[in-house]
């Protein structure tokens, strides 16, 4: 009975299976790579059998300074996870490709517990023959997560070459890795580019990284649900918590392909789910959904986004407008028109910068206001990262730089190549491929990734202040006439170089889209923080102008001071103070620096209280800074707080207005949602993100963290729950816990309380502030001294054993490996299947 049961059912599995693949075209790869590097086995993952690197049939592994890791340990978060190949020299995997075009680069990482290596510090650095795919990641900090990256490159040649670079003394390490052809038609060569609007061409030329891939309203898609092998998350924890959503499902099976739009663009079960307005609990349905992206600023961005109607009853009913960072993508979109039928799905591609130095893509949907129809839907989004004109996707290292170019320590490398290409020949062509890299490519900087540490922007003042109509001068002319004006010392571009040491790489503080910080010293021993602008056109010029201008109104020990500037040979640099101690941020979280005490943080937070409360009264205008934020407030040698990049600033309203009405500017989880609603801008803009970097003081943790339980996403939000309850000692740092007067902790979230009230009229002024903050340092000296009688050193660091606190990085892909030694192996495969782009999940936390 039981037998003949289950005959039925495997005959009817069949037989779905059978018709599944008949009624779709299915794509078979030309190449289809699925290797487990050091395994002894082949390897079953997400059904897809992933054979030894050893036993390959097409690849060949040369022993020599290769070695394996594994492990049998449950904690592994999956069995693809469990063995790594471990390199101790550079090394390559060579892949013979069948058919040129497009194809998915796939790998993974994980550092397998070993008696011989401690993996989870070695920097790993992977590269193509053409492009930069990972740069110096380690999961140091990351402790039990694993890393799966998914690459799409294009390979012209009829050889794929992957190298693993260790660093110096260092071994370098893979776990699995996949070559797979993608179907030509899926990426296509040309895309929208937004802000300024204008086609984009040559896509076909450049790589991409996933870095999302969201199947809205949905849920989690693994590999065995693609015909690509894709996997899908869930978008609830990257929606903006103002977005009330309605999800709506329909049967996958009612959708309707077309010849345009193939299961291969995505899965029915991406087009039968979608996010969309219409929640009848909110009363005013007038709001946008808007999904919230942490990214690397420092990129362009591929945008797909997924429509199908599977809402309306009839023709014409759905039509909405479609916002990439707050430029309108697409407007008044009707589906129906386009599709000609409900069911029908439908996709867009973009490009788009990211705004500022903010690291968020936004995406939203919501109601044309000439429609007349409040709805608007979203099945799916994917963000793919676009290579850098470095070739890379990782920092601004090209491959040639990376790659050692001599050939004396070829007998080193550890070669693994396909059997097809003989081995003599591969190690030639490897020889080759390196002197075509070295030919090819001019020489490029070291590998630097963005440091936080921007004193400020120096094109972010296009849309805040008015444009100088200054024409291009030559240096020396320009120089004279900013001089001329009392702007600080004019230096010349050679002491510039003298102070930089030629703008040497290894004193670089900090890379943004205006170019690079550099620290310096000038003849006179004073160390400055040189700031170097990419080299402009007049239009550069004339901001660089006004920057200098605003800035050296402004003089106070809170604000950070521009000693002076250089204009000679169209260079555009600034000469700041340094500031030691770098952003209040990196003290906070995601660094290994020791915690703040409770009197240091305060006195900060009254330091920068200082700086705000100076832009918002001393000067002759009112300054509105728009852009307060713990990476904005700089700490120098004596951990004194001066409140830096005033990119943002707007003069604040005139006498006669009460407010400068103004585009949304400023960072995530920062925003005044009274400035996000209404647009309009007035001083208590800033005692609101004061207030959040308040909470962050206090909590050390992100303004914003996506990855978090959704009521704990936003801190300003969350904090306030707390507060509110009166337990805000709940979520306090645990650095401070029992070290912190009551009294004072009281003072200080009644403060951020008062800071964080939805309306500005009911917010502090910046004065009032500072006077409260005053008042919870006193209660805390007063009741220190008597406990302690002797604590009168403000620069003192309390030696309290750093807790690893939990890195946030939204440039990574790493997942928390459940690698708590409690859970079950069934528990690591969830673990490792539930979300897979860019979130980094709190080991402990789970
Ligand atoms: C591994 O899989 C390959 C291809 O699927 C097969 O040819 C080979 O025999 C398998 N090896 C082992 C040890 O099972
Ligand atoms: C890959 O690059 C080649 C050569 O530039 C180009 O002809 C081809 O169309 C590209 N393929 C894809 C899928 O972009
Ligand atoms: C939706 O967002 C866009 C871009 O930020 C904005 O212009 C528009 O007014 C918003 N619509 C609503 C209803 O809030």
């Amino acid at each position: 009975m039981v037998l003949s049961g289950k005959l039925v059912n495997s005959v009817l599995l069949l037989l779905l299976f059978l018709c599944y693949y008949t009624s779709s075209a299915l794509f078979v790869p030309p190449d289809n790579y699925l290797i487990a590097c050091g395994s002894s086995q082949n390897v079953t993952f997400q059904g897809r059998t992933f054979v030894s690197d050893s036993e390959h049939s097409s690849l060949a592994l040369k022993t020599g300074n290769s070695s394996v890791a594994r492990s049998n340990s449950t904690n592994v978060p999956s069995s693809i996870y469990r063995s790594a190949r471990v390199f101790s020299g550079l090394a390559s995997y060579k892949f013979k490709i069948n058919e040129e075009g497009r194809h998915w680069i796939r790998l993974y990482f994980y550092p397998v517990r070993n008696s011989s290596w401690n993996l989870s510090s070695v920097p790993i650095t992977v590269v193509t023959d053409e492009f930069v795919l990972l740069n110096n990641f380690s999961f140091k900090g990351y402790n039990g997560s694993y890393l799966f990256k998914e690459y799409a490159v294009n390979v012209t040649s009829d050889v794929l070459t992957l190298t693993l670079i260790p660093s110096n003394n260092s071994v370098v390490f893979v776990n699995a890795i996949e070559v797979v052809s993608i179907p030509d038609t899926l990426i296509p060569d040309q895309a929208l580019a937004l802000n300024p609007s204008a086609p984009f061409s040559g896509l076909s030329q450049l790589a991409f990284e996933t870095v999302y891939r969201l199947n809205t309203g949905g849920p989690f898609l693994t590999g065995q649900n693609d015909t690509l092998a894709r996997t899908w998350e869930n978008d609830s924890k990257y929606l903006h918590v103002n977005s009330s959503v309605l999800v709506v499902t329909v049967n996958p099976s009612s959708i309707k392909y077309t010849s345009s739009v193939t299961a291969e663009t995505a899965p029915n079960m991406v087009y039968a789910t979608a996010d969309t307005m219409g929640d009848p609990s909110v009363p005013n349905a007038n709001f946008n959904v808007t999904w919230v992206l942490p990214v690397d600023p420092n990129f362009r961005y591929f945008v797909r986004v997924h429509f199908c109607d599977i809402v309306s009853q009839s023709l014409n009913t759905l039509v909405f407008n479609l916002y990439v960072n707050d430029d309108l993508a697409l407007g008044s979109v009707d589906l129906s028109t386009l599709t000609n039928g409900l069911k029908v799905p439908y996709y867009k591609d973009f490009i788009s910068n990211v705004s500022g130095d903010s690291g968020i893509l936004t995406v939203s949907v919501g109601p044309d206001s000439q429609a007349d129809i409040t709805n608007a839907t979203m099945n799916g989004l994917e963000v793919l990262k676009i290579s850098n004109d470095a070739k890379s996707l990782s920092g601004d290292s090209s491959v040639k730089s990376l790659v050692p170019g001599s050939g004396s320590d070829k007998n080193k490398k550890a070669i693994i190549f396909g059997s097809v290409v003989g081995a003599i020949a591969a190690v030639l062509c490897i020889g080759l491929c390196y002197y075509c890299c070295l030919a090819a490519r001019k020489s490029s900087k070291t590998p630097q990734e963005g440091h936080p540490w921007l004193p400020l922007p120096l094109y972010g003042l296009s849309q805040t202040l008015t444009k100088s109509t200054a024409s291009h001068k030559s240096a020396t002319a320009s120089c004279i006439s900013l001089a001329s004006s009392h702007l600080g010392r004019c230096f010349m571009f050679q002491e510039i170089l003298d102070a930089t040491n030629k703008f040497d790489e290894s004193s670089l503080l900090g890379v943004g889209g205006f170019g690079r910080v550099y620290k310096g010293t000038l003849d006179d021993g004073t160390k400055v923080a040189v700031k170097r602008g990419n080299p402009r056109s007049e239009q550069g010029l004339a901001e660089f102008r006004t920057e200098i201008e605003m800035l050296s109104k402004l003089r106070h020990r809170h604000l950070v001071s521009l000693i002076g500037y250089c204009d000679e040979r169209s260079e555009m640099i600034l000469v700041y103070e340094y500031m030691a101690n770098g952003p209040l941020r990196s003290h906070l979280y995601g660094t290994d620096l020791p915690p703040l005490s409770w009197k240091q943080r305060l006195e900060i937070c009254i330091g920068a209280a200082r700086g705000l409360h100076y832009l918002h009264t001393g000067a002759a205008q009112s300054i509105i800074h728009r852009d307060v934020k713990t990476t904005n407030i700089l700490l120098d040698e004596n951990f004194v707080a001066k409140v830096a990049d005033f990119g943002l600033s707007k003069t604040g309203p005139s006498l006669d207005q009460t407010h400068v009405s103004t585009a949304v500017k400023g960072s995530f989880g920062y925003l005044d949602p009274e400035y996000f609603r209404r647009q309009q801008l007035t001083e208590k803009s800033d005692v609101y993100s004061f207030g959040v970097v308040l909470m962050e003081v206090l909590c050390c943790r992100p303004a914003l963290n996506p990855v978090l339980p959704r009521e704990q996403v936003n801190i300003a939000e969350w904090a306030m729950t707390w507060q509110k309850k009166g337990m805000l000692e709940q979520i306090m740092d645990s650095n401070l816990v029992g070290k912190v007067n009551q009294g004072s902790l009281k003072k200080f979230g009644e403060t951020a309380e008062k800071c964080l009230s939805e309306h500005g009229v009911d917010r502090p002024s910046m004065g009032d502030v500072l006077w409260n903050l005053e008042y919870a340092l006193q209660l805390e000296e007063t009741s220190s001294a008597l406990m302690e009688p002797e604590d009168n050193s403000t620069n003192h660091i309390p030696g309290i054993p750093l807790t690893p606190l939990e890195p946030f990085d939204n440039s990574m892909s790493i997942i928390n490996g459940g690698h708590s030694g409690t859970e079950e192996d069934d528990d690591g495969e969830d673990a490792a299947t539930s979300a897979v782009f860019s979130q980094l999940v709190n080991p402990r936390g789970r």
